[in-house]
C-alpha cells in the first residue's frame, strides 16, 4: 500500500457476505460489523442444516445490516441484490463444508461449491462491468488448505505454490471453485482474492466437526470416536484469528493473489482429544464420565483420510503483516468455556436429522 493510500480516510464499503449464518461466516460478520459499523453488510445464506440465524440475532434490526435467506445458485436474486445494494465487495463463505458429508453425498458439494461460486462470479463480473470496472471492487473467495491434499510427516508445509491435489469430494469441489476464481481474474481481470486456511475452531462451530463433537460428547458421556490410529495431524487456527486475517487480506491484499492462512499449531488428533478431555475435567463440574479420557474410542478410519495438513503462512506474514494471536491452548480454553456457557445454542442442533447423520457416519 502506498503512503498516499495510508493517509486517505477509509471509504465505507458495501458487502455481501455469503454463508454468514454459518460457523466462520457468522464470526466474520460480527468482526466486520464491530470494526466497520459504517459499512453496509448484507448476509446471503440459504440456512441449510449448518446455517443458524441465531448466530446473528444480536445484529438483527441494526442499521446497515440485512439478512437475506437465499441460495447462491439463484442468479436473479444475486443480480438484484448487487444492484439494489450497490455492492462493491463479496466475501464468499457459503459452502457445503464437511468432509464426512461429502463422502455420504457429494452432489450437493458440486452444486453449492462449484455451481454456486460460478453463479456468484458471473453475477459479480457483470455488475463490475456495468459499474465501469472499478479496481477497488473485491470478490474474496474463502477456501481451505485441503485443496493441496495430504502431507507426509517430513514434507514442507503447504505454500501458495504447492500443486493442488484434493482427495475428498469436499476438497475437490473447493479446488474447482478456486480454479474458477483464478480464471475470472486471469481472463476477465476481475479483482479477486483467494485465501486457503487451515482447520478453524471456536464459537458457533457446528457439532459435526472434531472439536465441538468431542466437547459435546464429553458433556453427554458419549464415546469419543477417534478415526483410525488418531495420528492424523491438523494445523488449528482460532476462528477470530482467521477473521482478522481475512480483514487484512480484504484491505491490503493484491487483487488476483492467493494467501495461505494458518495457525502454526500442528497437533495430532489424539493429542487434541486428550487436551480437550483435560480441559473438560477441569472446567465442567458435572461430567457423566470422569476422567473424560475413559470415553476415547478408536473407530474405523474415514475413507481417503488425509494424513497431515500444515500451512506455511510466510506470505501473509511478510507481505501483509498478519500473524495469529491465539495459541491452541488459549483457543481451546476459550472454546470450551463458550460451549459450556452456550448449551442453549448447541442443544437444539442435536436434531433428528443430526442423529440420522451421526448413525450413518459412525455405524
Ligand atoms: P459452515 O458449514 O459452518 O457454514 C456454511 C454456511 O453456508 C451455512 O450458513 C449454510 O447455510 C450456507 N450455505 C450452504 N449452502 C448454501 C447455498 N447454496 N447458498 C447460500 N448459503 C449456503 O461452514 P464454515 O466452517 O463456516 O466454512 C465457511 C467457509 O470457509 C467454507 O467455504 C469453507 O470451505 C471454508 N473453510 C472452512 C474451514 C473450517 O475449518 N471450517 C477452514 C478453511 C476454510
Ligand atoms: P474435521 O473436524 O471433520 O475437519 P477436516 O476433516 O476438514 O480436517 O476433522 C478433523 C480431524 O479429526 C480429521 O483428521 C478427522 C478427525 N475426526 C475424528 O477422528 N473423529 C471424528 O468424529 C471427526 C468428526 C473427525
Amino acid at each position: 500500500m502506498s503512503f498516499d493510500q495510508e493517509l486517505r480516510p477509509r471509504q465505507p464499503r458495501k458487502l455481501i457476505i455469503t454463508g454468514g449464518a454459518g460457523f466462520i461466516g457468522s464470526n466474520f460478520v460480527h468482526h466486520w460489523c464491530q470494526q466497520y459499523p459504517g459499512d453496509r453488510v448484507v448476509v446471503l445464506d440459504a440456512l441449510t442444516y449448518a446455517g443458524n440465524r441465531k448466530n446473528l440475532e444480536d445484529l438483527e434490526g441494526r442499521a446497515n445490516f440485512r439478512f437475506v435467506a437465499g441460495d447462491i445458485c439463484d442468479r436473479a436474486l444475486i443480480d438484484r441484490l448487487l444492484k439494489e445494494e450497490g455492492i462493491d465487495t463479496i466475501a464468499h463463505f457459503a459452502a457445503e463444508s464437511h468432509v464426512d458429508r461429502s463422502i455420504l453425498g457429494p452432489g450437493e458439494f458440486v452444486r453449492t461449491n462449484v455451481v454456486g461460486t460460478f453463479t456468484l462470479l458471473e453475477a459479480f463480473r457483470h455488475h463490475w462491468i456495468e459499474n465501469g470496472r472499478p479496481n477497488d471492487y473485491r470478490f474474496h473467495h474463502v477456501s481451505t488448505d485441503e485443496v493441496y491434499g495430504s502431507l507426509e510427516p517430513d514434507d514442507p508445509a503447504f505454500s501458495e505454490t504447492t500443486s493442488y491435489a484434493p482427495n475428498s469430494p469436499y476438497s475437490a469441489s473447493k479446488a474447482g471453485s478456486d480454479h474458477l476464481v483464478r480464471a475470472y481474474h486471469h481472463t476477465y481481470g476481475l479483482p479477486t482474492l483467494i485465501t486457503n486456511c487451515s482447520n478453524n475452531y471456536g464459537p458457533y462451530h457446528f457439532p459435526e466437526k472434531l472439536i465441538p463433537l468431542m466437547g459435546i460428547n464429553i458433556l453427554l458421556g458419549k464415546p469419543l470416536p477417534v478415526y483410525g490410529d488418531g495420528q492424523n495431524i491438523r494445523d488449528w487456527l482460532y476462528v477470530g484469528d482467521h477473521c482478522s486475517a481475512l480483514d487484512v487480506v480484504l484491505h491490503k491484499g493484491t487483487a488476483g493473489e492467493t494467501y495461505n492462512i494458518g495457525g502454526n499449531n500442528e497437533v495430532k488428533n489424539i493429542d487434541l482429544v486428550h487436551k480437550l478431555c483435560e480441559l473438560m475435567n477441569e472446567l465442567a463440574p458435572d461430567l457423566p464420565v470422569r476422567p473424560a479420557q475413559n470415553l476415547i474410542t478408536f473407530v474405523k478410519d474415514r475413507p481417503g483420510h488425509d494424513r497431515r495438513y500444515a500451512i506455511d503462512a510466510t506470505k501473509i506474514r511478510t507481505e501483509l503483516g498478519w500473524s495469529p494471536s491465539v495459541t491452541v491452548d488459549q483457543g481451546l480454553q476459550r472454546t470450551v468455556e463458550w460451549f459450556l456457557s452456550h448449551q442453549d445454542w448447541w442443544q437444539p442442533l442435536l436434531s433428528k436429522e443430526y442423529q440420522e447423520y451421526y448413525r450413518k457416519v459412525y455405524a
